[in-house]
């Protein structure tokens, strides 16, 4: 497939000092998309498979960091059948580069791609204890949906809900 249009960062290096460039996936980033979904989520990393057939099904919807060896953070975001409401499926960087403006630069594309296709309203599922990615969130704008949703992913999954509307 065609890559997504590539935006560089020179700002931004990787942790051996080389440029990253975020751009939507390629089916040969699959195994690094694994392996970097593996490290930040250990407890619950997506399969293989699924990750494959996030891809198949929505490659576009998929936009990667990449420092030209391996690739250092991603966000999957899809939106509904009725184009109203897209959903921030995953969102993760690299340890080594947390804290540098990475998540909010995944983010930040995502919702300006949003906005330019109409979508109403964004909609994301974030653990109550993941301080970070709650405040990056709050950052952006979004807010809580109720409280805790309880076993909202299965027994003792809670997840609180958040929104921003476009
Ligand atoms: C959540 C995550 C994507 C944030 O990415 P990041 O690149 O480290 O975040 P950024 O550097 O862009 O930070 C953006 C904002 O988030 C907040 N933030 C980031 N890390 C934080 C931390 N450890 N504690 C509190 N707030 C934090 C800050 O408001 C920050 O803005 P500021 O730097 O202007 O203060 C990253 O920590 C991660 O991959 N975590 C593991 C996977 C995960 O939990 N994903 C989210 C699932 S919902």
């Amino acid at each position: 497939m065609t890559a997504l249009p590539e935006k560089r960062f020179p700002s931004t290096t990787s942790s051996a000092d080389r440029p990253l460039t975020l751009r939507g996936v390629v089916e040969a980033d699959l195994p690094e998309l694994h392996r970097l979904d593996k490290e930040a989520f250990p407890e619950e990393p997506y399969h293989y498979f699924e990750l494959r057939q996030a891809y198949d099904v929505h490659a576009d919807r998929i936009l990667v960091l990449d420092d030209g060896e391996s690739l250092h953070g991603y966000v999957l975001f899809v939106t509904t059948s009725d184009g109203y409401v897209n959903w921030i499926k995953s969102l993760a960087i690299t340890h080594d580069l947390r804290g540098r403006g990475l998540g909010r630069r995944l983010m930040l594309e995502v919702l300006r791609r949003l906005r330019a296709e109409g979508v109403h309203q964004v909609r994301l599922t974030v653990e109550p204890t993941n301080a970070a990615a709650i405040t990056l969130y709050r950052s952006l704008g979004f807010d809580f949906e109720g409280g805790v949703h309880k076993h909202y992913f299965g027994p003792g999954e809670d997840r609180m809900i958040m929104t921003l509307g476009l």
